[in-house]
């Protein structure tokens, strides 16, 4: 069989996509430090949640301290707020410290997006969304709401404030 030299370019060329293509794929699934949230965080009711009656940290959601290297988070969205997070409630982290973000919905669905970082994950209701993170960069991060969640959906979202972690001064919540 004779295949022409310019038919030969053609071949090698579609290879060499079809390989990059799965060289992007396989980068965007396992590099760049890419996770897929998946269902670890566990299920939840969303009607205790909303009643404050879950019997877990999210009856009183803000940041737990694990010990001096790992914070868990715990944030409750509803409509239309994350609570810590929204308003005068920031939520508070230290940098360069392992942080766990938990968020549950108390309603309908939410999203929950840390801009300008790879923290994106829908929240459902039902479900705890888990995102473990780690911020180098002290300042202050935009929080939104990027699934459409009723008519106020645009004005939901707050921000996330990382201290350097030598000026992160915990304070436990007691009731
Ligand atoms: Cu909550 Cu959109």
């Amino acid at each position: 069989m004779q295949v022409h030299n310019f038919e030969k370019i053609w071949l090698g060329a579609a290879i060499l996509l079809i390989v990059g293509f799965i060289a992007t794929i396989s980068y965007g699934t396992v590099g760049a430090g890419i996770q897929m949230v998946d269902d670890s965080g566990g299920q939840i009711s969303a009607q205790a949640v909303q009643n404050g009656e879950s019997g877990t940290a999210f009856d009183d959601p803000g940041v737990v301290r694990q010990n001096d290297s790992h914070y868990v988070v715990y944030v409750v969205a509803q409509q239309f707020q994350f609570v810590p997070g929204s308003g005068d409630n920031p939520i508070r982290i230290p940098a360069d410290t392992r942080v766990t973000f938990r968020v549950t919905s108390a309603d309908v669905l939410h999203g929950f997006s840390i801009v300008e970082t790879n923290v994106n994950t829908m929240v459902i209701p039902g479900q705890v969304a888990e995102v473990t993170v780690r911020f180098d960069e002290p300042g202050t991060y935009g929080l939104v709401c990027h699934e459409y969640c009723g008519a106020a959906h645009h004005t939901m979202g707050g921000s996330v404030e990382v201290v350097p972690r030598s000026q992160y001064d915990y304070q436990e919540v007691s009731d």
